[in-house]
């Protein structure tokens, strides 16, 4: 509900309406991104979190509208091309390629983006236990492994702006933790973030604003320091 425009923003959304078929699930979504910045979206089971995300990708259908990445119009295009503009989804689940190893996980990003900017040697670099793991099949890695590989497929796609789905889901708490810490490493890095949470507490700690998203709607939006506790969570989130 931001309506700051200033040309600083990273990822510029709005008015993006999204659909099912004729099902209207996402309702003029306005949304911000700053560089270096790391928004949280919450909302509830089925809010639209994950289906505004697939709006941004393109896999979800969109109507009118308008998504710029650093600047450039991607509202419309193939889901290629956003990606190549730098928008970047790390789906719920971690989802990874559970028959082949860490190592060909990350080349085959690689063989399908640019050839700039991140390469397996840096995601090593940022995720240690990475390397360590890399002759691993990734259908073998734990929980947290698996997320942390996920990113670094993620970043081998030289991500502008990286929207990560309900990373927590599932996760015990030490894990929890863990992804917490990777969520640090990124922002050290400056990588430009939308963590989309049902948990609040999990995302709030990490995250310098937030938007607060129910029946597909932008319902509030404030700095995550405003949220905890707030009347606003209270409503859209039923805590
Ligand atoms: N493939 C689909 N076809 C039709 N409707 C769908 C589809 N996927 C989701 N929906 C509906 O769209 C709405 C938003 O769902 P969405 O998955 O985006 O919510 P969410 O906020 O990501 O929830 P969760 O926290 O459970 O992941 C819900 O009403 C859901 O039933
Ligand atoms: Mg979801």
């Amino acid at each position: 509900m931001s309506t700051d425009r200033t040309d600083r923003d990273v990822l510029e959304v709005d008015g993006l309406d999204a659909f099912y078929g004729r099902s209207h699930v996402i309702h003029g979504l306005d949304m911000r991104v700053r560089p270096g910045e790391l928004v949280a979206l919450l909302g509830r089971n089925g809010a639209g979190k994950t289906t505004a995300f697939g709006a941004l990708m393109g896999i979800v259908e969109t109507r009118g509208g308008s998504i710029r990445v650093a600047g450039e119009e991607i509202a419309g295009a193939p889901t290629y091309r956003r990606a190549r503009r730098g928008l970047t989804l790390v789906p719920s689940g971690a989802r990874v390629f559970a028959n082949l190893t860490v190592e060909e996980n990350l080349a085959i990003v690689r063989a399908a983006g640019g050839d700039e900017g991140w390469t397996a040697d840096r995601v090593y670099e940022v995720f240690p236990k990475l390397r360590d793991l890399r002759a691993s099949m990734a259908g073998n890695l734990s929980g947290g492994e698996r997320q942390m590989l996920a990113v670094g497929r993620g970043l081998m796609a030289d991500p502008k702006v990286l929207l990560f789905d309900e990373p927590s889901e599932g996760l015990a708490p030490v894990i929890l933790q863990e992804i917490g810490r990777l969520l640090g490493r990124l922002k050290e890095l400056g990588l430009s973030m939308v963590l989309a949470e049902q948990n609040h507490r999990f995302a709030l700690r990490y995250a310098d604003r937030g938007y607060l998203i129910e029946k597909g709607q932008i319902r509030h939006e404030a700095p995550a320091a405003e949220l905890e506790g707030s009347a606003a969570l209270q409503r859209y989130l039923g805590v």
